[in-house]
């Protein structure tokens, strides 16, 4: 599937099959997190897979998960983050929905899971000693098929002028504008990227000869992971209209119109 069918069709997996994968598909899942590993090999990061998800579940239940409404899956996977900077979580971000989207190409389904509030004693005993911290994890298994009588309800997403400007923050950029200037489609399709409360902070402001990514502040946060995620649709998007570049990351507040963001870094168009 391609990144915009793709993107417009994501959805998170919520209710999963009580089943475990086969082993062929845990092998491949074991492969892809191997080769994940690999890419982030140098950064204080590493992807772990838990195949007996239901002592996770059974560990993180009233914690994990918005409000502690714990997803419940057969496996999980967590990015174990060595250090907790603003980068890595970035960073984590981007690996991690990257491995969702070859999941998703395996026939899997995930979910996004909110750690909230663990002390690292907790950490230890859930995920091992060797364990970093963990913010998020992913829950993944064979997705319960669909009622086809019952309609799914849909995750609103902003519009494509709240999270496009021009050259700064106090001007929304116009679909015509961004047609003209070939990021039609790619600001159409970001928008669909997943976001920690669907929150969706990501502001994108569109110079000349780059683009800029800005993350606003929400409820006193500033989540870099959801940063992180739309930086990978975002290249991923820019890849299909041959712009094969890669955001560079310079981080600096800014203030604009009362609102605080953090300015994450360019993309070179
Ligand atoms: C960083 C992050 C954390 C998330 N945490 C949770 C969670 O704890 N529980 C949950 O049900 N969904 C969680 N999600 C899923 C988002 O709520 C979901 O992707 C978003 O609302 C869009 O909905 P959709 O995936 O159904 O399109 C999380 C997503 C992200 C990116």
């Amino acid at each position: 599937m391609n990144m915009t069918s793709f993107l417009k069709s994501r959805k998170s997996t919520r209710e999963f099959k009580r089943k475990n994968l086969t082993e062929n598909d845990l092998s491949s899942v074991r492969e892809l997190i191997g080769k994940i590993n690999e890419e982030i090999k140098d950064s204080n990061m590493e992807v772990k897979l838990y195949e007996f998800g239901k002592r996770i579940y059974d560990s993180l239940k009233g914690v994990g998960g918005y409000a502690g409404v714990m997803i419940e899956s057969p496996h999980y996977i967590a990015l174990d983050l060595k250090a907790h900077g603003p980068e890595e979580k970035l960073s984590s971000g981007y690996h991690m929905e990257k491995m969702v989207t070859r999941l998703n190409e395996m026939g899997l389904g995930t979910c996004w899971v909110t750690i909230n509030d663990l002390d690292m004693e907790r950490m230890k005993a859930i995920f091992g000693e060797d364990t970093g911290e963990n913010d998020y994890l992913l829950a993944i298994g064979y997705p319960k098929p669909k009622n086809p009588f019952i309609h799914e309800q849909f995750s609103e997403r902003l519009g494509v002028e709240e999270i496009a400007f021009h050259e700064t923050l106090a001007k929304p950029a116009s679909m015509n504008f961004l047609e003209e200037r070939g990021l039609g489609d790619i600001m159409f399709y970001v928008r669909f990227a997943p976001s920690s409360k669907n929150l969706q902070p990501w502001r994108f402001i569109i110079h000349d000869n780059n683009v800029e990514l800005a993350l606003e502040e929400l409820n006193g946060e500033f989540c870099y992971t959801d940063a992180g995620i739309a930086m990978y649709y975002f290249e991923e998007l820019a890849r299909t209209q041959g712009i094969k570049h890669a955001w560079t990351v310079d981080m600096k507040p800014l203030e604009v119109m009362g609102k605080n963001y953090m300015l994450i870094g360019k993309y070179e168009l």
